[in-house]
């Protein structure tokens, strides 16, 4: 099938790199003319493991080019995906103006029967409104042009993004007439998941109550190490006997410094302000932003129960991503931790496999390492924020013989803290209880 994607950030890549992997003809569109002939040479503007060859097989294959010209794209195009940013305004809402005025464009061209699909985190109702801005175009335009807005909301997580698309779950169809569901059906056909069809409204909550219910799932867990830590209770080990229900399930129960990244955080507060404008206040969701901002604060807590004033004391924090397997820094509680080590006059040093310039571009003043043995030299301590493989894989004897002090506070559960006391670290992990000092 023929399709238009508008919008090469994440979600317009990975996207164009999953249909077009299936056999899809793809034209990728964007307004920023430098990205898109940096595309069209196969340079990507994110980092996603496995996404850069595919693209650029795609490209040589001639199944996929990328345009600043939507009009052009949209000649022969049964499908466009809207992929635009929807960055978050202050009151917590999405901002639509991409996705308005993306509607707008779709309807200043549009001359044939197209589906237009929101892939892009949406409020619930923006498909009727894209509906009616691309209605108010063709009106315009005294056409009579027949058309259908579906919502195919993306799950894909970051650093698995290809490994999701190829083998998803399920698919979210929110379709409003037959005739959309039946080419939705067709384009996802060689994708052997459950397609769960619907309205379009129904697509949209299903997209936020799923983020939130996760963040939900990992904040329950991170309160319950809160206390497994005061009554010297192993969480890791309480997840393990509660993930063994079916009902339940193993995944998203790993206590931490708490979730980042550009999803949860912003859907948290967009489902809490569709309530708030519904009337109603969400309080779980009001909980789950408190305890999720206040986790950084609880980690810093032990770290100074542990260390005592943090004053003069060298810090290094490894891993500064968000999450592994991405070089994304959005809303990640590395920026948090560094910030607060900072105001508590700690010297901090920090490494990342591939976020390190990132950040050295909000902090010029922390000292960032190219590789995680020199970052952890001198250290009196070191935190590990986001749990690389790279990181876990470390010579920990060599760490420890290169450091000045013993601490080693383990912010994702990600190492084995057994291991490390031999090697005569003083392991602290999250409600891993205080115990495990020595
Ligand atoms: C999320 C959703 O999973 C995905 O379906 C949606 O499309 C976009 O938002 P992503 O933001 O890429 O994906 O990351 P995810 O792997 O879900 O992790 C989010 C955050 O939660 C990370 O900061 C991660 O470290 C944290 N997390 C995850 C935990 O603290 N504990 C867990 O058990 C799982």
């Amino acid at each position: 099938m023929k399709i238009t994607v508008i919008g090469t950030g994440y979600v317009g890549i990975t996207t164009a790199a999953s249909l077009g992997e299936i056999g899809h003809q793809i034209i990728g569109v964007d307004i920023d003319k430098l990205k898109i002939e940096q595309l069209n040479n196969g340079i990507l503007p994110i980092y996603e493991p496995g996404v850069e060859p595919v693209i650029q097989n795609l490209l040589k294959q001639g199944t996929l080019h990328f345009t600043t010209s939507l009009q052009e794209a949209m000649k022969e195009t049964e499908i466009i995906f809207i992929a635009v940013g929807t960055p978050q305004l202050s009151d917590g809402r999405p901002d639509l103006k991409y996705v308005d005025e993306v509607a707008r464009e779709v309807g200043r061209y549009m001359s044939k029967y197209i589906v237009i699909v929101d892939k892009s985190t949406v409020p619930v109702g923006t498909a009727e409104r894209v509906q009616s801005l691309i209605m108010e175009q063709l009106n315009l335009r005294k056409l009579s042009v027949s058309f259908d807005v579906v919502s195919n909301p993306e799950f894909l997580q970051e650093g698995k993004a290809l490994q999701n698309s190829r083998n998803p779950d399920r698919i979210v169809l929110g379709c409003s007439s037959r005739a959309a569901e039946e080419i939705m059906l067709k384009l996802y056909d060689n994708i052997d998941a459950p397609k769960h069809i619907t309205s379009p409204r129904n697509a949209e909550m299903i997209k936020y109550a799923s983020n939130s219910f996760l963040a939900t799932k990992i904040t329950f867990i991170n309160e319950m190490a809160r206390l497994c830590d005061l009554l010297a209770v192993d969480v890791v080990e309480v997840a393990k006997g509660m993930g063994m229900d079916k009902r339940i399930g193993p995944y998203f129960l790993q206590a931490g410094i708490g979730y980042g990244g550009s999803c949860f955080p912003k859907d948290v507060s967009a489902l809490a302000m569709m309530g708030r404008e519904a009337n109603m206040e969400m309080s779980i969701l009001r909980s789950i932003q408190e305890i999720n901002q206040t986790q950084t604060d609880w980690f810093l807590g032990r770290v100074k129960e542990s260390m005592g004033v943090l004053d003069g004391k060298r810090i290094t924090l490894l891993g500064l991503a968000f999450k592994p397997d991405t070089d994304d820094i959005r809303e990640a509680p590395s920026l948090k931790l560094i910030q607060k080590l900072l105001t508590e006059g700690a010297i901090v040093t920090g490494f990342d496999p591939v976020a390190n310039n990132k950040i050295k571009n909000i902090f010029p003043n922390v000292k960032i390492s190219e590789d995680a043995y020199s970052a952890a030299k001198d250290a009196e301590a070191v935190v590990i924020c986001t749990e690389w493989k790279e990181i876990i894989d470390l010579d920990w004897r060599t760490i420890k013989s290169l450091m000045h002090g013993n601490f080693i506070f383990d912010g994702r559960n990600a190492l084995d803290g057994d291991m490390l006391q031999l090697e005569e670290f003083q392991y602290w992990g999250v409600g891993r209880s205080l115990n495990k000092i020595v």
